[in-house]
Formats: structure tokens, C-alpha cells, sequence
């Protein structure tokens, strides 16, 4: 199954290191991010979960909950979290899935079988407080995610439901933001009273309105 942005992240209920989780459910009225990793005890995947858990408090100060997943036992997940917490100064404190028949892998197209045969790539799904997929990301085995890129694209997520913005190039959290161009300039006034420059009638930059 191919999980397009704008659709509803699919609900399911999994066994987790912190007992069975459903997703809807966990996620409540905040937003969530789903990831996969490829296997457990492998160094690319300890160095990632643990800094995964040692930025839980950046993600929670954005109403963000933490969710992993691989086709791993969660009796793996248990005894692997105590070599990232060795490893990495944190171990798990957010829930992994033990996906041992591949439900949720398949589910979210996880497995990209020219890739990896046995094991799950690394996605990730930022889901909004609508359940729906607001961004996608998908990275090789070999390759680790970056953290902060996520927590960046989160910020932008988040700040363009809000309000009729998006972010540039390169944009990170306190930057100038682009007012969306159906936004008259008599409009953009009363909205973003900080004021606004035009590079042309298409670009306007504004301060971040939140800021
Ligand atoms: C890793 O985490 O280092 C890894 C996991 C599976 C395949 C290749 C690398």
C-alpha cells in the first residue's frame, strides 16, 4: 500500500515495549511520528532511536508523540534498549513495535523489497492532530535520519496549519516565513501586522507570526 500525503494515517493496534498501543488512540488530539528502522542490535538504528529518545522532550513541547517500528520481537526491542541506553546516554522511553508478521510494515509500505528483502527501510510519517500524512521521508539502511531535520519540518508543519504561510528554502524556526500568494496585500496586512516585504507580487516575506 502506497500512503500518500493528505491521507489518514491507517489506525491499527500493535504489541509496543510499553504494551499495546493503538495508534489513533496514542496519538489523542496531538501530532505523532511514525518511523521504521530496519533491525535491531545494528549500529545505524542504535545511534538513531537513541537520539530519537533523548529529543522525546522537543517533540512533547510541540505536542509531538514518538512511535517506532521494526520487524523485531518486542522482547528484542527490550533487551537492545539497554545497549542504546549503554550507547547512547537514553534508552527507549517512547514505544517500538514488535512487527514480527510485517502487519504495520505492509500497511505502510514499509518494506521496499529491492532495497531490503527481510527488513523494514527507514520511514518516517509525521501525522497531524487530524490523523492525516502531512510529510514522508525515506531513507536506505546505510543512511541514518536526522533528528533535527525532523523536528525542523515539524516546526514548518506545524506553523503553516496555522497560519496562511509557508517556509522557504533552508527555513528553520524563527526565520521569515512566505505569505501564501491567495492572500491580497490587504489581507496580509491584518494578518501579519508585523508587516511584510515584496520581492515580487508572488514572494512576500513576513517575520514568523508566531514569534
Ligand atoms: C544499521 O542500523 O546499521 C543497519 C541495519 C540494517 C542494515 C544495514 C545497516
Amino acid at each position: 500500500m502506497t500512503i500518500q500525503l493528505g491521507d489518514t494515517a491507517p489506525d491499527f493496534t500493535a504489541e509496543t515495549t510499553e504494551g499495546k498501543v493503538s495508534l489513533h488512540e496514542y496519538l489523542g488530539d496531538g501530532w505523532g511520528i511514525l518511523f521504521s528502522h530496519p533491525a535491531d542490535f545494528t549500529p545505524v538504528c542504535t545511534t538513531e532511536l537513541g537520539d530519537f529518545a533523548r529529543r522525546k522532550d522537543d517533540f512533547a513541547k510541540r505536542n509531538t508523540k514518538l512511535i517506532g517500528v521494526s520487524v523485531d520481537s518486542v522482547e528484542s526491542h527490550r533487551g537492545w534498549s539497554n545497549d542504546i541506553a549503554e550507547t547512547q546516554g537514553q534508552g527507549l522511553n517512547y514505544p517500538l513495535i514488535g512487527d514480527e508478521d510485517r502487519t504495520i510494515a505492509n500497511l505502510y509500505g514499509m518494506i521496499h523489497p529491492n532495497a531490503i528483502e527481510t527488513a523494514t527501510v527507514r520511514t518516517v510519517f509525521i501525522i497531524g492532530s487530524d490523523k492525516k500524512v502531512k510529510l514522508t521521508l525515506t531513507y536506505p539502511a546505510a543512511i541514518g535520519r536526522n533528528v533535527d531535520e525532523i523536528v525542523r519540518a515539524l516546526d514548518a508543519l506545524q506553523l503553516s496549519s496555522q497560519y496562511a504561510i509557508s517556509t522557504p528554502v533552508n527555513w528553520k524556526n524563527g526565520d521569515d516565513v512566505i505569505i501564501s500568494p491567495s492572500i491580497s496585500d490587504d489581507d496580509a496586512l491584518v494578518r501579519f501586522p508585523k508587516g511584510f516585504t515584496t520581492l515580487k507580487p508572488y514572494l512576500r516575506l513576513t517575520p514568523q507570526p508566531n514569534k
